[in-house]
């Protein structure tokens, strides 16, 4: 699988394929600000753009160099990158408020990370593993705190820029897959892709996690593993900066869960991507570079693994 995605990437010149912008065409050279996206509202993976556009067939790969400060800069404001670091959160706190009052699902959570690290973050349940990595991804705002993504400050971002961050920085495999029941395997990952500049080509992204001749199908004729590897290419198709895995391997079985953990693996290190997984697996600790222990939404520890294991020597 890891080698039949590397493979169609490589057919176009072997570098590295940049991985920003779902900016149409014909507003790639306005500012960010007043630039139109097809689709009205859709978000990280491609939310509510319209069915007909997921109909036009891709063009070619583009392969350009990734530069995420150009674009960061069209976003807002900029500091400084510090060292290495290309995801830095900042005393990080999440409260969420309702009539029964506050919870402070996240609190003071500090951590850097870099580029083409494979992170697995663990916890047990309601630990604020599923928080931490919306909060990421620009799907909620912190309550205190900042994070920023090679100096682009997350938590400074309005809701338009929000939703820009998310179609242009962030793939995001969902805890609960959230495809759109409406269209099929290949057109939810079409959608998702249709307004990414330099995304990779659906169908081979679709055969890469094993789904070829599930094209077609509609989610509910799919199993929980199906879907789960469609939202896992979705993700992977944008072709993001920043690939956010909720608990992606939860549905499959044993060696299913070991092919995707060795795509994602491969994303991580062929193509220099941060790739974030959280599992309640703790044997994956062992393929991680670094491992972010959560609970009571603390951070417990952060360890650095020097030595990390391939895929294929680990049990569970
Ligand atoms: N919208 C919300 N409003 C109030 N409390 C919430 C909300 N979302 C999550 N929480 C609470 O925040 C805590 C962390 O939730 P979160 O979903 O991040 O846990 P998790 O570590 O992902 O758990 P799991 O492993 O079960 O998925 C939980 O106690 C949960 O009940
Ligand atoms: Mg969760």
């Amino acid at each position: 699988m890891a080698d039949e995605i590397l493979k169609s990437e490589n057919t176009n010149s072997g570098q590295a394929v940049s991985d920003n912008a779902e900016i149409s065409c014909q507003d790639k050279d306005l500012p960010s600000s007043q630039q139109t996206l097809p689709g009205q509202d859709a978000d990280a993976e491609g939310g509510v753009a319209k069915k007909e556009d997921a109909k036009k067939p891709k063009k070619t790969l583009r392969i350009k160099p990734v530069s995420l400060s150009s674009k960061a800069e069209s976003m807002t404001s900029h500091e400084p990158v510090h060292g290495d670091a290309y995801l830095e959160l900042k005393r990080v706190g999440k409260e969420y408020v309702s009539d029964a009052g506050g919870f402070w699902a996240l609190k003071e959570v500090s951590f850097t990370l870099k580029n083409g690290e494979f992170v697995v973050i663990l916890g047990p349940s309601g630990a604020g593993k599923t928080t931490l990595l919306n909060l990421l991804g620009g799907m909620d705002s912190v309550t205190t705190g900042e994070i920023s993504l090679n100096g682009l400050i997350v938590s400074n971002l309005n809701k338009k820029q929000l939703t820009q961050y998310r179609r242009t920085e962030i793939g995001f495999v969902f805890q609960f897959y959230n495809l759109m029941p409406n269209l099929t395997a290949l057109e939810n990952i079409e959608l998702a892709t249709e307004i990414c500049r330099d995304a990779l080509p659906p169908a081979e992204i679709l055969k890469s996690v094993g789904l070829e001749e599930k094209a077609k199908n509609f989610p509910a004729q799919l199993s929980g593993g199906e879907q789960q590897r469609v939202s896992i290419a979705r993700a992977i198709a944008k072709n993001p900066k920043l690939l956010l895995c909720d608990e992606p391997t939860g549905a499959l079985d044993y060696k299913t869960g070991k092919s995707i953990l060795e795509l994602l693996h491969s994303v991580s290190k062929e193509h220099n991507k941060l790739v974030i997984i959280v599992t309640h697996n703790s044997a994956l600790k062992d393929m991680a570079d670094k491992v972010i222990y959560i609970k009571n939404g603390e951070i417990g520890d952060i360890v650095e693994n020097k030595n990390p294991k391939p895929i294929s020597e680990i049990e569970w």
